[in-house]
């Protein structure tokens, strides 16, 4: 399967603060599907405010997108998660999701994503979504990571090639790209739920400053999260982060 992309479409780079801000402030001259890979990240983000750890060997990467609609935009990095989980399979690793874009195994963190867009005042000027994969984390490095994660060469018993992981990844991200952009979330939708590892489950959700405590019932067609509440009633979450 050659995959391969044409080499203008990346910039390499052997340390920046984050992929995702080095995208965002070159928004303007980077084009469509330009991806930006960094060795280090001095200053890697994560969602919520948090921050991200890529150890040496590990997947730092961010792609620039510029859809003629925004229609979509906000289910990307759930597309891209999607992505990740079959990217992982060759590997003999079943990643799972938990919603809305995180992507573990047996409970322990392998991958994130962050999505950022950028507009000018009303006007859109690109997103970026970010890609961070542990590919060669040894144990000590996972320990120090404050929340349950693993790394791909711990699982697979054997050192993960960088280049060969994004290759495929963006391979695959890009083969259902347009179809993704004109059918959003449907398109992948069953596939999400099979892995939603909250589905059926209770969870507390840390949402727009306040908790929610419910059961995992669906996740919508728009890819929300659809809770049945502890005090009865249901709710639709938009965005999150929850805690199980
Ligand atoms: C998360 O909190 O789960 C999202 C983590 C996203 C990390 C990646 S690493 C590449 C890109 N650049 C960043 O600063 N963050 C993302």
């Amino acid at each position: 399967m050659s995959r391969t992309l044409p080499r203008n479409a990346f910039t390499r780079l052997e340390e920046t603060d984050s992929t995702n801000l080095y995208a965002l402030r070159r928004m303007t001259e980077l084009p469509d599907r330009h991806v930006i890979v960094a060795d280090r990240q001095t200053r890697g983000r994560g969602r919520m405010g948090r921050s991200w750890r890529t150890g040496a060997g590990d997947l730092a990467a961010s792609i620039v997108l510029k859809p003629a609609s925004t229609e979509h935009i906000g289910n990307l990095t759930q597309y891209m998660a999607v992505v990740l989980c079959r990217t992982f399979a060759p590997y003999g690793v079943k990643a799972g999701i938990k919603w809305p874009n995180d992507v573990l195994v047996d409970g322990r963190k392998l991958a994130g994503i962050l999505g950022e867009a950028s507009f000018s005042g009303t006007t859109f000027k690109g997103m970026v979504v970010g890609i961070g994969v542990n590919l060669n984390m040894d144990r000590e490095e996972i320990e120090r990571i404050d929340k349950p994660a693993t790394s791909l060469n711990l699982l697979r018993g054997a050192p993960v090639d960088r280049d060969s992981f994004l290759e495929d990844l963006l391979g695959r991200f890009f083969g259902d790209y347009p179809r993704f952009l004109e059918t959003g979330f449907p398109l992948i939708r069953g596939e999400f739920i099979e892995k939603d590892v909250l589905i059926g489950r209770e969870i507390n959700l840390q949402s727009a400053g306040s908790r929610i405590k419910g059961k995992v019932l669906d996740v919508s067609m728009e890819g929300f999260l659809l809770l049945e509440c502890e005090g009865g009633g249901r709710r639709v979450v938009t965005l999150g982060e929850a805690e199980c």
